[in-house]
């Protein structure tokens, strides 16, 4: 059986049990600050399970793409994965622990749906504590279906208790199915035998709702949240030791072989962690995530550099994560139609492993020399840090690189640099916000007038996506970062120059207006818009050329400038660009 058909069976099965099949929700949570990211199929009807009415009625089903970061660390062994998808099935105070468990027993073991012999089974079930009793119920009912009583183990919270998904919401026991792996013939249960089973399958009953000072109050409706991992079940139906051999990950562990002479069997490590992280990466471009350094955009970052680290470890040194993001697309796409902006979700690849490439052997080479040098077995904070800052790499990434060493990072140190560099930044937002110059000279107050030109030719040129993201003047030139995927053409260079020029050729008065913020916004003008409601803000006015707000100071008209030229464009980060200015009299 393929993955695909898993996906359809399951769905067909439900929907014939009275189920309304739902979409997929998107893997960052909507209205949730607790999490980055969707971990369960659950997590999008958190607020249903706690007692909403769901517009498609009490039983649904679905296929839900999710992340989960806990194990990527564990990425490469047989069945860690940092992106997965889970089939799920829900009653929403409709059927309960009966229904459920029967319903799960039929669609493993029928001969039409998955027909998994009944020995290769085992159970888990709560064994109660202080919060909730025994789960003597769902026993009697697996023992119904001709589960024997050596196949039951009866666990704690820690293993039969699932939820909340963040810190508070709707949880209860669980009963949890497993596939029996190991050798010879199935023999124990999950708690004798542990690495034997694998759990394939999770029932939750979910009765309480915890709430923030940890009391599990019985909630008023009684559901049902199940999962199912379709990569795991693949594999087991597919008679596979593990995920990366189903057809899940097969043509993208192909797909890596054509770009390395290093087997998939000298490396099977590097090759995973390429195949798992380029597909989660690929899966976050999808809905609109950018790698950055904060949030879901650092774990995308974190994702796609450690796989960049692992290609060169395979001596693939051409940009090579598009590649393997458009396998996953290609592969996906018809079942996620939020992969269909393919353009755009590769740009960000190329992008982000563009700029991680020109940084990255200079920072190898630094990280070799620093641990040439030491003489301590731990990376000091700082040093963790000038790695991060100037070279780009993840913190997590230069911990790795530690382990291979056998040494250590001073993690406490780099947290405490990172910190003192985050005031910094802030400082330097604030600064940035007051739109202060750092001196009132004339040098400096043209090329004030010049940056809000070069803003405006950049609109002109290349598109409203472009936003000022920083800007640095001194008496010598300006300095203009700002958003735009990709490196100027010398022909787009060119038409900013004349853009500027024409303007400074008009010789357009500067006006200087003060507006309310909606006033500045109804009238077209660029700029920060963060001040607060009602508050005035300067506008200045450079014929048609320009209007922006702004603290000033501004010349008076744009003839007093000079040439315009561009000396230098280059990326600053990722999806950040950079161009340096000056007036030449
Ligand atoms: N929400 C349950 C899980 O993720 C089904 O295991």
């Amino acid at each position: 059986m393929t993955a695909k058909e898993l996906r359809q069976k399951y769905l067909d099965f439900f929907k014939e049990k009275g189920h309304t099949v739902i979409p997929s929700a998107p893997l960052l949570p909507e209205n949730d600050p607790t999490v980055l990211f969707t971990t369960a199929g659950m997590h999008p009807l958190v607020p249903y399970l706690l007692g909403e009415k769901h517009p498609a009625g009490t039983k649904l089903t679905s296929v839900q793409k999710c992340i989960r970061t806990v194990d990527i660390d564990n990425v490469g062994d047989d069945s860690h994965l940092t992106f997965f998808e889970m089939l799920g099935n829900w009653s929403l105070g409709d059927y309960f622990k009966k229904e459920s468990i029967e319903m799960s027993f039929e669609f493993l073991t029928e001969v039409e749906w998955l027909n998994i012999p009944i020995e290769k089974l085992a159970v888990t079930v709560f064994k109660g504590d202080k919060d909730a009793p025994k789960d003597e119920e769902s026993a009697e009912i697996w023992k119904s279906l001709g589960i024997p009583e050596d196949r039951i183990a009866y666990l704690g919270k820690k293993d039969n208790w699932w939820g909340p998904a963040g810190a508070t919401g709707p949880c209860g026991p669980d009963t949890e199915i497993f596939y029996w792996v190991g050798d010879g013939d199935p023999h124990g249960n999950p708690e004798e035998n542990e690495n034997d089973w694998m759990e394939i399958w999770n029932n939750v009953f979910m009765e309480y709702n915890k709430t923030k000072d940890n009391q599990f109050i019985p909630l008023e409706q009684k559901n049902v949240d199940t999962g199912l991992g379709l990569d795991r079940v693949a594999a087991v139906l597919m008679g596979k030791k593990n995920v990366f051999e189903t057809d899940l990950f097969q043509p993208i562990i192909e797909k890596i072989g054509s770009l390395t002479n290093v087997p998939y069997s000298e490396n099977p490590n590097s090759y995973r962690i390429i195949a798992d992280h380029i597909r989660c990466a690929t899966f976050l471009a999808g809905d609109g995530v950018k790698p950055s350094n904060i949030d879901q955009g650092y774990v995308m970052r974190r994702l796609m550099r450690r796989a960049i680290r692992h290609g060169k470890i395979l001596g693939i040194e051409e940009n090579f994560t598009h590649i393997i993001a458009k396998k996953v697309i290609h592969m996906m796409g018809d079942v996620y139609p939020e992969l269909k902006h393919e353009e755009e979700i590769l740009q960000t690849f190329q992008t982000e492993e563009e700029q991680f490439r020109k940084t990255i052997d200079k920072g190898l080479r630094e990280f070799e020399k620093l641990t040439d040098r030491m003489v301590s077995k731990t990376i000091s904070g700082e040093d963790a840090f000038h790695l991060y800052d100037t070279y780009g790499f993840p913190i997590e990434m230069t911990e790795e690189l530690a382990v291979e060493r056998h040494l250590e990072v001073n993690r406490k140190g780099f947290d405490n640099a990172f910190g003192k560099h985050q005031e910094l930044s802030r400082a330097g937002a604030e600064q940035k916000f007051a739109g202060g110059l750092q001196d009132n000279s004339e040098a400096t107050t043209s090329l004030h007038t010049a940056t809000h030109l070069l803003h405006a030719a950049l609109r002109h040129v290349l598109g409203d996506h472009v936003e000022q993201k920083g800007s640095n003047i001194t008496a010598e030139r300006l300095r203009f970062d700002f958003s735009h995927p990709d490196k100027l053409t010398p022909e787009q260079i060119e038409q900013v120059e004349k853009f500027v020029n024409d303007a400074i050729k008009s010789d357009a008065k500067v006006i200087c207006d003060t507006k309310t913020v909606e006033e500045a916004k109804g009238s077209g003008a660029i700029g920060l818009f963060e001040s607060k409601y009602g508050e005035d803000v300067k506008v200045y006015t450079m014929g048609d050329w320009s209007m922006e707000i702004c603290g000033g100071p501004h010349v008076e008209h744009l003839g007093q400038l000079g040439q315009f030229k561009i000396k230098k464009e280059q990326s600053s980060s990722a999806g950040i660009r950079r161009i340096k200015a000056v007036l030449i009299d």
